[in-house]
């Protein structure tokens, strides 16, 4: 059996056959997977029926995990999931989905904006692998946007404008955007802004992206309102039609992404029904920018 990736979308999402991620993975197939990943952004694989541990030792070939801690609003004790699994599903600890009004539950609805997972980390996340365990059969899916494509369709002009230029992200802006303001000062405190390029170099491809998330709320320098309507202004061109894909999950289906190069959120879903899905993040090994004293 040997690994064969085929065009879903050319030069952006591969469907991955020949492999059983389930099973340890020698040098050569995570060589083929890790090219996979820098020649497309995205990486589809079906009929992959993971448990946790198997998802973590899938994912540890690609770099270290990242932790979950500070990424989110539901404590420790809250948790249903280990401290290296982020839980995006609309599940409590009891497997059941969680109420409407749920403090947990809103927060988790910024994954419905465009996003770049850990943007909002000193050192943001490589890739991120998302294993559906259950899914929806209506809406839930799961749409990518190509930001290497999406800063190549820039004009001259705004390449040169945006080349040096460092935004600002943070949890704070992203769920500030929903009107989800209630913070505590421990979770203002664990959610202070870190500093990140909008021009990203790929450092396998050495291509260059758009770094945009919902997470990013200002640039350094300027007015902050100008700095707002100009990034919302790169969104809009960033996520047209011909830069995305959108993922319709079938169950044990897993997509692993690059978040150095992509955006991606989740579409709305009927939430009294169960959608468990599991997310594995790559750490990142570098700050995109020096962060300044704290
Ligand atoms: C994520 C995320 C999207 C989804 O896993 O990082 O944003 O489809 N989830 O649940
Ligand atoms: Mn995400």
């Amino acid at each position: 059996m040997s690994i064969k990736i085929t065009d879903l979308t050319p030069g952006f999402v591969g469907e991955v056959s020949g492999v059983d991620i389930t099973r340890p993975l020698n040098t050569d197939q995570v060589a083929a997977l890790e090219a996979g990943m820098d020649r497309y952004a995205v990486l589809v694989y079906h009929d992959q029926s993971l448990t946790d541990d198997q998802q973590k030792a899938f994912s540890i070939n690609f770099g270290p995990l990242e932790h979950t801690a500070g990424g989110n609003v539901t404590k420790a004790a809250e948790r249903r999931l280990d401290a290296y699994m982020a839980d995006v599903s609309n599940l409590d600890a009891n497997q059941q989905p969680l109420a409407r009004d749920d403090r947990r539950r809103l927060f988790n609805l910024g994954n419905q904006l465009w996003h770049s997972d850990s943007s909002f980390r000193a050192i943001p996340a490589k890739y991120s692998v998302l294993s559906g365990r259950i899914v929806v059969a209506t809406g839930g899916h799961t749409q990518f946007a190509d930001m290497r494509a999406a800063y190549d369709a820039l004009d001259a002009g705004t390449k040169a404008d945006i080349e040096n230029l460092v935004c600002e992200h943070s949890l704070i802006y992203s769920r500030g955007t929903l009107g989800f303001t209630e913070l505590s000062n421990e979770e203002k405190q664990m959610f202070k802004p870190v500093r990140q390029r909008l021009v990203r170099v790929h450092p396998v491809t050495g291509r260059k992206s758009l770094y945009l998330s919902s997470h990013a709320g200002t640039i350094i320098g300027w007015p902050m309102p100008e700095a707002r309507a100009f990034l919302r202004d790169l969104n809009e061109h960033a996520v047209q039609p011909r830069f995305t894909y959108a993922h319709k999950w079938k169950q044990h289906d897993l997509v692993m992404w690059d978040n150095r190069t992509t955006m991606h959120r989740v579409r709305r879903f009927d939430e009294t029904k169960i959608r468990d899905m599991r997310r594995t993040t790559v750490a990142g090994d570098r700050v995109t920018v020096e962060q300044m004293a704290a």
